[in-house]
Formats: structure tokens, C-alpha cells, sequence
């Protein structure tokens, strides 16, 4: 594996051209690393600003050979990468987090698998393959939510089933594919904790972020996490750290839990990668999830991030590209936003705004808490955000 990559020296490469990787790159330029992206599209925001974009298909394998060539080591931005392509540029490259990882994440049985396998209790749950299986599902899963094993993300690929005969016509809408049901677990509210573990195994970590979703998205971030006590911080923050060391992984890692109505804290999901609910990092820590990524990559001695400021993150949907009265493509007023202390605006260079689509965020920190949530308030109403 060889020593540190060095900045001024190495080159970066990862895989997927979206907005994290528009951020790593960003991360990596600045402390002097050249960067290389793949991605099939010609404007992906991460191919945009990298030193090298490698436009092909994630198993195209000349682009994964010059994707490779390019780098001296090789990160991902999306857990929907092949695993097969990572295991491609792993006999050449150092590539964290490693494939065998991803896979993990990439299906949510052998995610929950995982979770148990790691002792972090998550939503009693069955897997379902096949008919046998569905039939054999225990009453008390229900009412439950059904999820595709594979490749579900912001509540798509979910649906909410109270009885068997819901269960049996929401699997055949999904086509009999591989899907979990789980149990509808009673939240009081959702948070997630971000790792970063080394090829040495040293693991930092942030503090607990407590996460607003709208529509299935995530919306609002905020930190340090205001209604989660701090026993089941540390319990969080405990869990991420196993759940990353028992998988051998390198890189950062998010991993998302549900605080239960009756105070049980349960693991819902993880990412092998930076994301969304660590985007405050950028500005109101020390150091940024991104930054961390880098050093992880290059096998620099991990930092631990130090909270400077209490912070909040409104995520910007493309909604907000659309007057509210008429529906006419308008550009949000900035302006008036970034008049505010403490905001900081990150776009992410998508040239269409469609709804839905995440299109930046915007950070905002305060010297208290309570300071930031007016501010965050003040910012949504500008923006014409729910409050
Ligand atoms: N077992 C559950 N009980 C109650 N709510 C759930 C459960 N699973 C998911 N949810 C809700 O649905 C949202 C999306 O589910 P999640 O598993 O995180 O899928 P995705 O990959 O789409 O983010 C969660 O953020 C949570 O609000
Ligand atoms: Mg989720």
C-alpha cells in the first residue's frame, strides 16, 4: 500500500460526478492534491472542477483503466457504484472505502446483517425474496414499511403496508424484487453520526447531527443535536464507531438512527461516504467531512473535528427555482440571504433546477444555538421555505 500520499504529489480519483463529489474534489484541490472524476455525464458538477473527468459508464472498463492511470488513489461518491468496478481499480489502486463495504451498504438485508453482526440494534425486520418468504412474514412486522433491497434512496423505492393483503400487492408492484419489510417503528426524531476511520484504523468522529426530513428528503440539519440527551449521543457515536471498525472500513462513513418515542435509540441506515446531514461540517468545524475523506484516501493522520460554532443547514431543493404563486422559473434572493451573519451558500453548478433535485445548501452557524435557529427561520422565510 506504500506511505502518505503527499499533497502537491498525488492525484485523487472518484468515482461519480454528483455534488459530493463536487465538494471532495473541492476539499482536495485545496490542499494541493490534483483530482480526477468518472462520470458518464459531460456536466456532472464533480466533473466540472476536476483536473481530470473520465466521461464513461462506472463499468466501462477503458474508463476505469484511465480513471486508475489518473489516480493514485480512488474514493467513491455514491454507494450505487458497482462494487464490481471498485474490485476492478483495487488490483491497481488503493480504493477506500473498498468494495466489499460498499456492497454492505448497498443492500439493505446485508446492511441490517451488518448492524446485528456489529451489536447495534436496528427496526425488527424480514427479508423477502420470494413467495415463501412473504408468506412466512410474522404478523407483528406489520403495520410495517416495505423497501426494495437495492437501490432506494430519499423514500423512493418504499412502501407504507398495514395488512398482509397491502404487503402482497405492494411486493408485486415492486415486481417481486429483493425487499425488507420492517416494522413501523413509533420516531420522535431522526439523527446521524459521521465516522472517519483510517487504514490504521483510527477513528474520528463528529458529533451527532439531529436531521429533519420533508417528503422523504432530508431538509434541516442541525448540530449540536438539541433534543437528543447526551447518553444517547455517546451510545450513537459508540455504535457508528463499531459499525465502521467491524467492516474494516476507511474512509467516512454516515450512519443514521431513529430515536424512538420510548428512548431506544435504532440504527436505520448508513452511507459509505460523505453526506448531506455533514455538510455543516464545512463551515462550522474545524475541519470539513470532505477534508476528512482526503486525508483518509491519502493516509494522513486523522483529525478530530472541533464544533466552532453552532450550526444549522437548510438543504435548497430545486422547488425553490419556482414562484410559489405562479410556478415561473425564478432565481432565489440571495442577496437578501446572504445579508445574514453567519450564512454560507453552496451551490452545486447543476445548470437545471427541477423539483426535487438538490441543487446547494446553505450553512449557517451562530455563536448560540438559539441565535442560529432565528437566523435559520429568518433564511427560510426569505426563501419561502416551510419554517
Ligand atoms: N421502520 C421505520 N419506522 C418508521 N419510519 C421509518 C422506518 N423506516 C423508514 N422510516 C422513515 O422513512 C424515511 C426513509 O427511509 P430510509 O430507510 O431512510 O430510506 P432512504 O434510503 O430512502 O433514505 C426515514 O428517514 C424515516 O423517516
Ligand atoms: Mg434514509
Amino acid at each position: 500500500m506504500g506511505g502518505p500520499l503527499l499533497p502537491g504529489q498525488a492525484t485523487l480519483g472518484v468515482m461519480g460526478g454528483g455534488q459530493l463529489g463536487r465538494m471532495f474534489v473541492h476539499a482536495a484541490q485545496a490542499q494541493g492534491y490534483r483530482t480526477a472524476v468518472l462520470d458518464p455525464d459531460p456536466q456532472s458538477p464533480a466533473g466540472l472542477v476536476a483536473h481530470v473527468h473520465v466521461q464513461a459508464d462506472y463499468l466501462d472498463a477503458a474508463g476505469l483503466a484511465r480513471l486508475a492511470e489518473a489516480s493514485d488513489a480512488i474514493t467513491t461518491e455514491f454507494e450505487n457504484v458497482p462494487a464490481q468496478a471498485l474490485a476492478t481499480l483495487a488490483a491497481t489502486r488503493f480504493v477506500a472505502p473498498a468494495g466489499a463495504a460498499v456492497a454492505i451498504c448497498q443492500d439493505r438485508a446485508d446492511e441490517k446483517a451488518h448492524f446485528a453482526a456489529s451489536g447495534v440494534a436496528c427496526a425488527p425486520h424480514a427479508v423477502i425474496r420470494n413467495a415463501a418468504d412473504l408468506a412466512a412474514v410474522p404478523d407483528d412486522l406489520l403495520p410495517g414499511i416495505l423497501k426494495t433491497a437495492r437501490l432506494g434512496y430519499d423514500g423512493k423505492g418504499q412502501q407504507r403496508v398495514k395488512t398482509r393483503v397491502e404487503l402482497e400487492a405492494a411486493w408485486a408492484a415492486l415486481k417481486g424484487v429483493p425487499c425488507v419489510l420492517e416494522q413501523m417503528l413509533p420516531l420522535k426524531l431522526e439523527l446521524s453520526v459521521i465516522v472517519a476511520r483510517g487504514a490504521d484504523g483510527q477513528v474520528v468522529q463528529f458529533p451527532v447531527q439531529q436531521n429533519l426530513h420533508r417528503d422523504g428528503i432530508l431538509a434541516v440539519t442541525e448540530v449540536p443535536a438539541p433534543d437528543v440527551p447526551a447518553a444517547l449521543q455517546a451510545e450513537a457515536s459508540a455504535s457508528a464507531a463499531r459499525i465502521a471498525a467491524s467492516m474494516d472500513y476507511v474512509g467516512v462513513l454516515c450512519v443514521e438512527f431513529f430515536l424512538l418515542q420510548d428512548g431506544r435509540l435504532v440504527v436505520n441506515e448508513m452511507a459509505p461516504r460523505p453526506h448531506n446531514s455533514g455538510h455543516y461540517t464545512m463551515d462550522a468545524c474545524d475541519i470539513s467531512q470532505f477534508d476528512l475523506q482526503v486525508r483518509a484516501m491519502a493516509r494522513l493522520p486523522l483529525r478530530t473535528p472541533r464544533l466552532h460554532s453552532p450550526a444549522l443547514m437548510l438543504n435548497l431543493l430545486g422547488d425553490l427555482w419556482f414562484d410559489t404563486a405562479d410556478g415561473r422559473e425564478r432565481t432565489p434572493a440571495w442577496d437578501q440571504v446572504l445579508a445574514l451573519p453567519g450564512t454560507y451558500l453552496h451551490l452545486y453548478g447543476k445548470s437545471e433546477a427541477r423539483r426535487g433535485r438538490k441543487m446547494g445548501h446553505l450553512n449557517i452557524t451562530a455563536a448560540t444555538a438559539a441565535e442560529a435557529r432565528t437566523l435559520a427561520a429568518q433564511a427560510a422565510a426569505i426563501l419561502g421555505l416551510p419554517a
